[in-house]
């Protein structure tokens, strides 16, 4: 099993959950106290995070920390059972609060991730309480008038969104898997214009929550003991098996997470006409995913050129080895923020050089869903 970080590791022991497996990675001392000089500042926005003891939200507070973003006070906001909770940030003890309808009087930007319906009751209270809502859940995505932003694709589509305007706004945070894959897919769009694009997605417990990494991780003990596996989360066993995502599946056969893929690709590149297709699968992976890409290109582009393209792309790292046969793997993105690209190849079935392969890996909490969060805030000082 793969060693990852994060769930949990702000809490002051209590009632987390033992991850014996999946230590964090401790954050320099140096770097935390460089943080906390830099950070907490009187002249920095006022921040809440929603959803701050799952597992995005815990990873909202490390990304927080590890860019020194500049705060003057930070609210941490989850559900009543977690209400009068202790977690320690930066060197600091706050009390989780119970996030009600007065939680946003003040706050400036409010990171959101505790689901599609709390998004959806609180994130216009937010934004009329006059904070900007960076959201992570699929609530407004396809809404016109709430921009759909990857920071390093379509940075454009917020420029109308200020802080300190008074006003108030909902953002919302593309899906993990677009997000992965127009990261690397993007550039070569740029260059050559994707026609049609099929995805295979593999994807991690992570992209389920803290409560699925912890199945995954107790299925596999009891499965290595031979025991019954515990299902709560996943209706079927999970550890050594893999299945289609649990996302509903509609009346055309696609599940939702693949049609995410399909509309969330067409708003964020302005394009409804780009074919897009996709098959997602959940694989007993603990963090970040990966995706196998095939796409169709209106003009030509070589492997060798879309190589090229990729090395020099912002968030995108290449991994392309074919001599020992090493290619991006979601242990080696795991807790990194860049998306690693491999197996770059001319697609055989296509004529000339209209057609590329590759494959891409990501974290899918950090850049799937907190790192470009709070670039999307970053944006917005
Ligand atoms: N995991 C990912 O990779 C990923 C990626 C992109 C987007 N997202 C989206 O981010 C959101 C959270 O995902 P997650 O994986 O972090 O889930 P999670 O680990 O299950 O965490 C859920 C969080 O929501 C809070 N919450 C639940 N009910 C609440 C309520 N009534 N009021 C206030 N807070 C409440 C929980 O607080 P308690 O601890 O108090 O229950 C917890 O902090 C989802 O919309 C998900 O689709 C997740």
């Amino acid at each position: 099993m793969q060693a990852t970080s994060v769930v949990h590791r702000h809490f002051l022991g209590g009632d987390a959950p033992t991850f014996s497996s999946l230590r964090p990675k401790p954050i320099p001392t140096t770097t935390t106290s460089f943080a906390i000089r830099m950070s907490l500042r009187e002249d920095a926005p006022s921040l809440a995070v929603v959803g701050v003891t799952g597992a995005v939200g815990q990873e909202f507070l490390s990304v927080l920390s590890d860019r020194s973003f500049p705060y003057r006070s930070i609210k941490m906001l989850a559900s009543k059972r977690s209400a009068g909770k202790k977690l320690t940030f930066e060197d600091n003890e706050y009390v989780v609060e119970e996030l009600t309808a007065d939680s946003f009087n003040g706050v400036n930007i409010a990171l959101f991730s505790a689901g599609g319906s709390i998004s959806k009751e609180f994130g216009p209270i937010a934004a009329n309480c006059g904070s900007v809502v960076v959201d992570n859940s699929s609530a407004f995505r396809m809404d016109d008038g709430v921009p759909l932003v990857i920071p390093e694709v379509n940075p454009d589509a917020m420029s109308h969104i200020k802080l300190g305007s008074g006003k108030g706004a909902l953002i919302a945070n593309p899906n993990c898997s677009t997000i992965i894959c127009l990261m690397a897919v993007t550039p070569l769009h740029q260059r050559s214009k994707v026609l049609r694009m099929v995805v295979s997605t593999y994807q991690a417990a992570s992209g389920a929550g803290a409560a699925a990494m912890e199945e995954l991780e107790l299925q596999t003990r009891e499965v290595l003991k031979g025991k019954k596996p515990t299902c709560k989360i996943f209706k079927q066993q999970y550890a050594f098996n893999l299945f289609s995502h649990n996302a509903p599946v509609l009346s055309n056969g696609y599940n939702e997470e693949e049609m995410k893929l399909v509309k969330e690709t067409r708003k964020i590149w302005n394009d409804k006409d780009v074919k897009v297709t996709a098959t997602c699968i959940r694989v007993p992976v603990m963090r970040a995913h990966a995706e196998s890409v095939n796409l169709q290109f209106a003009n030509p582009l070589d492997e060798d050129e879309a190589r090229e393209i990729l090395k020099k792309a912002p968030g995108v790292v290449v991994i392309d080895d074919r001599v020992v046969n090493n290619f991006p793997t979601p242990l080696e993105v795991s807790n990194k923020d860049d998306v690693a690209v491999g197996r770059i190849r001319r697609d055989v079935s296509q004529d000339g050089n209209y057609g590329l392969d590759i494959f891409i890996c990501g974290d899918q909490i950090r850049k799937g869903a907190a790192l470009n969060a709070v670039q999307i805030a970053e944006m917005l000082l």
